[in-house]
């Protein structure tokens, strides 16, 4: 029999516990062993749950518990589930867990502590979809060209929304809130915080490379407006939030942001809640990935699945796939080095010379357009919607700070990578 202690038994450890109780039958087959829950961790006692296994609110009543084979980490947040896990894992306990915050920080850490012991994460990235599976075992052949894929269900449930049923972004997130899509605190959802961090995750096992949240390029979707949205519908395109990890030569470029992509792309098709994740790898070409990223069940099945391998094995492979460093040095690209095509709304006094003094602007930054529009907008001002052929990042950044401060520029224009 394996014993399990769950640390946090809430919205994904009572399914946790539900599931395990549920399909018993089968688990116990695939594991070759019984699974039982020996106890949960809980902030507040006093909360009816409705579940049959003891709860404690002491961490120390699992990790000190010599009957508990596997600790599973279900608290959130980075620091203090960092001191848990390590605990756990210095007494010996395999761990599992699904929190990206922690993996996005000391996932390199993690590994060096837990050696031989079993630490497993596969619903730390796009909940039920087993993409760490995938990347760590079922292409582990291949040299991964490239990640691109929606790891947010929150985002991805709004700019559908936005874009189909024309809602407004305020009421959407709200809806995404009201039905337990989002974080805690969704800024982590809609700032692109939370792909982030599972980027980061599927980059380390692809490239073995070591970045932070700091390193890398994050925004979000708070400043997509319908505006944008009718420019991409007037080409063909649809708004995602995509996390992008590129390798190109000896560099790695990792970046989350909302993108225009065609609207025939497999990936542009994925809506609501759901996530999609492409992987290209050197010798099997495309394979996609799609699935719930979020929810109780989805998010536990792939916990119970972690469970069950650490039943059948004992022992674990390395956390992030390899033990020596994957495909020597290679680097995280810069984010002013990065190359795409880019759309930008500005909006302007619809005054005689204003276009003319913006496509100076343009050539002046090497900034090649592709399209254009002019569309009356509120107080006799007009929205100006291009896009641009490929351009470097820096220029662009720098263009939009020089026409920032234009008199006739109302506000910081909006920018969207094209992918
Ligand atoms: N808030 C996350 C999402 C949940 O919306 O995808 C899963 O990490």
């Amino acid at each position: 029999m394996l014993k399990v202690g769950i640390i946090g038994v809430g919205t994904v450890g009572t399914s946790v516990v539900n599931i395990l109780k549920d399909n018993a039958d089968i688990i116990s087959a695939r594991a070759g062993v019984d699974i039982v829950v020996k106890s949960g961790v809980v902030k507040n006692l006093s909360k009816d749950r409705g579940l049959s296994i003891p709860l404690t609110d002491n961490v120390d009543d699992i990790l000190n518990d010599d009957e508990i084979d596997v600790v599973v980490e279900l608290m959130g947040g980075v620091e203090e589930a960092f001191e848990v896990v390590k605990k756990a894992l210095r007494s010996g306990k395999a761990v599992v867990t699904a929190n990206k915050a922690l993996l996005a920080y000391h996932r390199y850490e993690l590994e060096d502590i837990a050696k031989d012991i079993a630490f497993e994460y596969e619903a730390s990235v796009a909940g039920g979809i087993p993409i760490i599976n995938a990347l760590r075992d079922g292409l582990s052949a291949n040299h991964i060209e490239s990640i691109m894929g929606i790891m947010n269900g929150t985002c991805n449930y709004m700019m559908s929304k936005m874009m189909n049923e024309g809602v407004d972004y305020d009421k959407i997130l709200q809806e995404a809130q009201d039905l337990g899509y989002a974080e805690a605190d969704p800024t982590f959802d809609v700032g692109g915080f939370d792909a982030a961090h599972k980027l980061l995750i599927l980059a380390s096992i692809a490239y073995g490379i070591d970045a932070k949240p700091e390193d890398i390029l994050i925004e979000g979707i708070q400043n997509i407006s319908q505006e944008d949205i009718a420019f991409a519908k007037e080409f063909g395109y649809v708004i995602k939030l995509l996390g992008i990890a590129k390798k190109e030569k000896e560099e790695v470029e990792l970046r989350v942001h909302a993108c225009l992509i065609k609207k025939d792309q497999m990936i542009a098709k994925i809506d609501g809640v759901m996530n999609g994740i492409s992987v290209v790898g050197d010798k099997v070409g495309e394979t996609l990935y799609y699935g719930p990223g979020a929810g109780g069940d989805a998010t536990a099945s792939a916990v119970v699945a972690n469970i069950i391998d650490i039943a059948r094995s004992g022992k674990s492979r390395p956390m992030l796939g390899f033990d020596k460093p994957l495909e020597g040095e290679l680097k995280l690209k810069a984010t002013e080095d990065i190359e795409s095509k880019y759309y930008l709304r500005i909006n302007v006094s619809d005054k005689t010379g204003v276009l003319a003094r913006i496509a100076k602007i343009f050539e002046d930054n090497n900034i090649s357009v592709e399209t254009m529009l002019q569309r009356p907008a509120l107080n006799s001002s007009a929205n100006l919607l291009i896009s641009t052929h490929t351009a470097v990042e820096k220029d662009i950044q720098n263009m939009i700070k020089e026409i920032a401060l234009l008199d006739f520029v109302n506000s910081t224009p909006v920018m969207i990578r094209i992918v």
